[in-house]
């Protein structure tokens, strides 16, 4: 299966409207693929995830850990492929972590980032040798307590707010000054160092400033305002105590053609900048990208199911709200790009008129786009999303209980079912039925 856009692979025109339409139009043709029941379906571009994945690996010293951040996107398959090509994963919960290690991941190759661990969660971190982020000191306190009563191999850090500010979207920076993560830096400051005097065993420090939105000065200074404290607690020390630095995710990806974010590339050359020391081979840099390795690489064809006449047309598609709730919800933060093919995956194209792009479920703000212009559109027409490949399968939401689209990820050598559409006995039995 040829991609036909010659631009460079980790490139978001890559899964430009011809390239994404003749992939519809391959599946279309594919016996047994999309089904009469399969109102809509998501698509991921195999390739492109592990080109991402390779550009970080590329871009950052040899010995760094970069881990996949679950969250984006946790399709097991997906992650197994890119624990294939070397990629660690970030674990945001106790099931995240067992995604992991079904993934394939070795227990040391985890970072286990929830920010609300019980005790039984971090016992089994700790026995099975996980690296643990501790949120907060009181988690710190908790872990010097568990790990009296087994031996553990796991790597800890500690996440640092530096507090250095927040990017354009409020709602996902976490660098702010009283964000719900991590040791303030300002007010903790003494008590962070004070840690590593009681706890012989803390050898890490753990970053992240947010996730889209945050410019790339904003990430460099928030990572740098941490590093610094790990080279000053290092010099109390004889020997350093802190080798492992966790510098998260965050690199923000483009959702529109005029969108130019850094790159892996950049992002690195900015931080090595900054830092040459964090760049030596005496440092573990980790890395934990979620959104950058998997948001381009997705999008969703979903079939037009109606089209509403009136003042403003209505098209009403089979995904809204419950793929993408971010966008319905938080309209001025979030954005996808939008068109349309005909039944068969052509792109459609000719004069254009204003529609509201609605959703499928009970409520008024289950809409993805309005005053949109576009071609003439009919029932049975493809209404296809871009760059839905991270933070929306993973959000999905139960309201209306519609059943969870079918997955199918692609390469060179073909469809593969990611995921297969969810039947209505798995979801009636998720209601108790
Ligand atoms: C601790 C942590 N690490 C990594 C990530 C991944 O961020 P992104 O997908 O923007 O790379 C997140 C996202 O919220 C996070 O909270």
């Amino acid at each position: 299966m040829s991609n036909i856009c010659s631009c460079p692979a980790t490139e978001r025109s890559r899964l430009a409207p011809a390239p994404i339409a003749k992939i519809l139009r391959q599946a279309l043709a594919e016996p047994g693929l999309i089904d009469a029941e399969d109102s809509a379906a998501l698509f991921h571009d195999l390739s492109f995830m592990a080109e991402r994945c390779r550009a970080a690996q590329r871009a950052f010293p040899e010995n760094a850990l970069h881990t996949l951040a679950i969250k984006a996107n946790p399709l097991v398959p997906a992650l197994r492929r890119a624990a294939h090509l070397g990629m660690g994963m970030e674990a945001a919960s106790l099931v995240e972590l067992h995604l992991a290690l079904a993934a394939g991941v070795a227990p040391s190759r985890i970072v286990f980032d929830s920010p609300v661990k019980t005790e039984a969660e971090l016992a089994l971190a700790l026995e099975k040798g996980v690296h643990i982020n501790a949120d907060s000191l009181e988690e710190l306190a908790r872990i010097a307590r568990l790990r009296q009563a087994r031996a553990s191999e796991s790597v800890v850090g500690l996440r640092v707010n530096p507090q250095i500010g927040i990017g354009v979207i409020a709602q996902t920076s976490v660098a702010g000054g009283d964000s719900k993560f991590g040791a303030p830096v300002n007010e903790q400051r003494a008590a962070i160092i004070a840690a590593f005097e009681s706890y012989p065993w803390l050898s890490a420090l753990h970053v992240h400033i947010g996730s889209q939105g945050c410019k790339l000065p904003l990430l460099v200074s928030g990572v740098s305002a941490v590093f610094a404290l790990a080279q000053e607690i290092n010099r109390r020390w004889a020997a350093p105590r802190i080798r492992v630095f966790d510098v998260g995710g965050g690199l923000p990806v483009a959702y529109r053609d005029d969108e130019t974010p850094p790159t892996v590339a950049e992002y690195a050359q900015a931080l090595r900048r900054a830092m040459p020391e964090l760049f030596t081979p005496s440092w573990r840099l980790i890395t934990e990208f979620g959104r950058f390795i998997q948001a381009n690489a997705g999008w969703v064809a979903s079939r037009i199911e109606y089209v509403k006449a009136g003042a403003q047309p209505t098209l009403v598609a089979h995904v809204g709200a419950d793929l993408f709730l971010r966008r319905c919800y938080r309209p001025e933060d979030w954005h996808h790009d939008l068109f349309l093919t005909d039944g068969a995956g052509r792109i459609k194209t000719g004069p254009t008129r204003r529609y509201t792009v609605a959703g499928p479920l009970c409520f008024a703000g289950d809409v993805l786009a309005r005053q949109l212009a576009l071609p003439e559109a009919q029932p049975g027409d493809f209404l296809i999303i871009r760059d839905a490949g991270a933070y929306t399968l993973s959000m999905w939401s139960r309201y209306n209980s519609r059943q969870i689209p079918k997955v199918i990820g692609y390469d060179g050598d073909g469809f593969t079912l990611l995921r297969r559409r969810e039947s209505l006995t798995e979801l009636a039995a998720f209601w108790g039925a």
